[in-house]
């Protein structure tokens, strides 16, 4: 092809894509814009809360969700797990959840939950910020026969009973924070919007 063939299809190619957004001075005008829209649009969905459907969780289940990038546990709790929690306070550091590691709506023990068998978790360990494996079972041979049901961080060995507490002994030095969320219907969680408080 010739110099001149390549112009002609390259000018084809520049009207082609100019007339795609209507108008020459458009071209220009739209660059700048779509750069400053991106990050704030991505920012925002970062920070946005999150909805969650809990109908299909099973007792003993459990869901994990991200918000502003960090893994959110959720966990139903069966009446076996409930009667362990109300029973193992001696062995934890803040059996009463004294330090504010939850918003003030939610209750700070044993369940640490606006419904009784649900709780909501940030899945991340209060000692250097790795994230605890979900072991619900009693006496595991690796845990040991006191083990009720819990979270496991392989990291540096701390253990959370099943509502985020702390047990006393580990490296950990508080429970898992609890992050703002609300019920928007029987079975739906909203993980970043506080419940309203009567
Ligand atoms: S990060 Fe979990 S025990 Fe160290």
């Amino acid at each position: 092809m010739s110099n001149d063939g390549v112009n002609k299809g390259r000018r084809r190619l520049l009207i082609g894509a100019t007339s795609a957004v209507g108008a020459v001075g458009a071209v220009g005008a739209a660059v700048p814009f779509v750069a400053s829209w991106n990050p704030s649009a991505k920012a925002k969905a970062a920070g946005a809360p999150v909805k969650v459907d809990v109908s299909k969780l099973e007792p003993g289940q459990q869901m994990i969700v991200e918000w502003r990038g960090k893994p959110v546990w959720i966990v139903r709790r069966d009446k076996t797990a409930l009667d362990n929690l109300a029973k193992i306070g001696g062995r934890l550091a803040d059996p009463e959840s004294a330090v504010p590691q939850q918003p003030a709506y939610v209750p700070g023990t044993p369940n640490r939950s606006l419904k009784e068998e649900i709780v909501v978790l940030v899945g991340i360990c209060t000692h250097l910020g790795c994230s605890p494996t979900y072991r619900p079972e009693v006496a595991p041979e690796d845990l040991g026969d006191d083990w009720v049901g819990g979270f496991y961080c392989p990291c540096h060995g701390s253990r959370f009973d099943l509502s985020g507490r702390v047990f006393k002994g580990v490296p950990a030095p508080s429970n898992l924070v609890i992050p703002p969320h609300s019920y928007v219907e029987e079975n739906v969680i909203v993980v970043g919007v506080d419940q309203e408080v009567a």
